[in-house]
């Protein structure tokens, strides 16, 4: 596995690299003033709305909301890794990663086990033709609806039955035996080796660039365990994986929806339906990992769960662990199905129609969260709303700040009956004329400065002293700091560049959040020429806010004599510049 690669090396490789050459020689660009336009990659779309900007070196559609700098276009257009798409373009520009104290080696050479795999894969589906005893397996694949095609597309095999068909077909050298044991083909018990999968069908699992990396065997009958899956190897991870992504990814061009499900068989049951966008975890529940990956790959997620009480539980855990991923920007949806069903039998009951209507069903995240909460509590009593609120707190905590958040917020609010008091957004700017949705005005003033400087990294230039505002104690004025002394000591930087310079020291939500806030449709609301006023405003307001604070401090001292001199000095000038700001 790659290490860390250092945030300067980022830096300066967006430095080197050109947007729009990177982004023409895919989509082909037309200047339009000052930025580049094509019809966007993302989604369909007739008149160009995806713009690019050599000055800010950064992408955008206004359609769909897609955005990013270089190493983002690369990761999703070309569904590279961060790391992919940072050796690709350190490889166009000439640059070397280097390899920093933190990077950690790379392990022995996968390739060879992957080779490996990818043999079992084929000797497996050869299997499913010609073994003597392939046709109870074939005869239970039609007895279970699947056609050849589809079980071809999955790529379907049959592991004979017997101790040693691997072992004995492959296994011609120690290393290769090794191997075959390292790859989890092979298991060892008191010195002896035999073949893992033994008289089951075979699903082969295969990574998003289309690597067999493992597999999964069902039985053919009633036997136990009824599916044996690889366990963790080298190149297989299941809380990382997905059965289904690649083979979803292949037959859509742009998924507009991933469906997740349970099990192999239903993934493989939709697609020969239509329904070629449904993946299941494998064996395990969602993991954070694998929800970043869904997200990533789609904007619209919907999760399948059985009706009953494990089915519940199943998604309320999902729920948790999409919380701290969920931005609003992706949908996230619930669908609960009847009781005694599975995807693989309903779809087969009602068609690719009714169960894709049955889709359009699914409870949106936060009415999912908001239904099972009010079901715990009484809410016709003010003592259950209240209990609503202390349960509902930690849970909206954990949804990164921003206007998915304070949508929930909003909504807590009124479930609870409490007006909640918000601050004014921007206070001191100027008026706003009617225009494109004001999505700025969602955000506190410390996001608003945060977003415009992190768009126009010139404006920051325009900031006056005194930054009064830096005694205030916020998560997004210690990030305003750091982009203020990057940009003072680069002036040039750009967006793409400045996107990446945090990198290192956010966690996974805070760079998120950051992400977000350089999306230009979050600005659109103010006009070009209004912007720089914007800013100053949020952190006119901001500075009033740290004099306040102070003020109350010092004002809060016994007696005003408790003060030495030039505290009082302090507290006069506190005092006057909030009536100047008219606060
Ligand atoms: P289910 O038991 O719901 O089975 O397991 P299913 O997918 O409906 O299987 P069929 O229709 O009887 O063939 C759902 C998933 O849980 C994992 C598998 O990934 C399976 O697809 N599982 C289940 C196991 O890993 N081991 C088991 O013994 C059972
Ligand atoms: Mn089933």
């Amino acid at each position: 596995m790659a290490g860390r690669i250092p945030p300067e090396f980022i830096d300066a490789l967006l430095a080197r690299t050109d947007i729009v050459h990177l982004i023409n020689s895919r989509v082909p660009l037309r200047k339009a003033g000052k930025e580049y336009q094509a019809c966007c990659p993302f989604h369909d779309e007739k008149t160009p709305s995806f713009t690019v900007s050599p000055e800010k070196q950064f992408y955008h559609c206004f359609g769909c909301g897609a955005h990013g700098s270089a190493i983002g276009f690369l990761m999703e257009y070309e569904r590279q890794e961060f790391h992919e798409a940072v050796e690709e373009l350190a490889q166009q520009a000439g640059m070397e990663i280097p390899a920093a104290g933190e990077m950690v080696r790379a392990g022995p050479d996968p390739r060879p086990l992957y080779d490996l795999l990818d043999q079992a894969a084929r000797l497996y589906r050869c299997q499913l033709r010609r073994h003597p005893a392939a046709p109870r397996a074939v005869d239970y694949l039609k007895g279970r609806g699947l056609t050849g095609e589809i079980a071809a597309a999955f790529g379907l095999g049959f592991a004979p039955p017997g101790w040693d068909f691997l072992l004995g077909t492959l296994g011609d050298s120690t290393q290769v035996r090794e191997r075959l044991l390292q790859g989890g083909l092979v298991i060892e018990q008191d010195g002896k080796r035999y073949d893992r999968f033994r008289d089951r069908i075979m699903f082969p699992i295969r990574d998003r660039r289309g690597r067999v990396i493992g597999f999964g065997g069902r039985v053919l009958g009633d036997e136990k365990p009824k599916y044996l899956n690889s366990p963790e190897t080298p190149v297989f991870h299941k809380g990382r994986e997905l059965y289904g992504l690649y083979e979803a990814q292949q037959a859509n061009r742009r998924l507009e929806r991933l469906l997740v499900v349970e099990g192999y068989l239903d993934v493989i049951a939709l697609a020969q339906f239509g329904i070629t966008y449904a993946v299941a975890t494998l064996g395990t529940a969602t993991s954070a990992e694998h929800l970043q990956l869904l997200l990533r790959a789609a904007p619209e997620l919907v999760f399948c769960f059985d009706g009953d009480r494990a089915g519940r539980a199943a998604a309320w855990k999902a729920l948790e662990t999409a919380l701290p991923l969920a931005t609003g920007r992706q949908q996230i949806g619930f669908l609960f199905l009847p009781e005694g069903d599975d995807p693989d039998t309903l779809i087969r009951r009602q068609g690719r129609a009714e169960f894709e209507q049955h889709l359009g069903t699914a409870l949106p995240l936060s009415d999912f969260l908001f239904d099972r909460l009010t079901d715990q509590v009484d809410m016709s009593s003010l003592d259950g709303r209240a209990r609503l609120a202390t349960l509902a707190k930690p849970l909206l905590d954990k949804v990164p700040a921003g206007v998915f958040r304070d949508m929930l917020g909003t909504r807590l609010a009124e479930l609870v009956g409490v007006a909640r008091n918000r601050l004014d957004t921007g206070a001191g700017a100027g008026r706003r004329r009617a225009g494109p949705p004001e999505l700025h005005r969602r955000l506190s003033r410390e996001w608003l400065a945060v977003a415009l400087v992190l768009q126009h990294p010139r404006l920051a230039a325009r900031l006056p002293e005194p930054d009064d505002w830096k005694t205030l104690d916020k998560p997004g004025l210690r990030l305003l700091s750091r982009l203020l002394e990057r940009i003072a000591a680069d002036p040039e930087i750009t967006t793409g560049q400045l996107v990446h310079y945090l990198d290192d020291s956010l966690d996974e939500d805070d760079r998120r959040y950051l992400n977000r806030l350089t999306d230009p449709a979050l600005l659109a609301g103010i006009p070009e020429d209004g912007r720089e006023a914007d800013l100053l405003g949020a952190v006119a307001a901001l500075n009033a806010e740290a004099r306040d604070a102070e003020s109350e401090r010092l004002c809060r001292r016994t007696s005003l004599s408790d003060l030495d001199d030039e505290e009082k000095q302090r507290l006069r000038e506190y005092l006057s510049a909030a009536r100047r700001d008219g606060a």
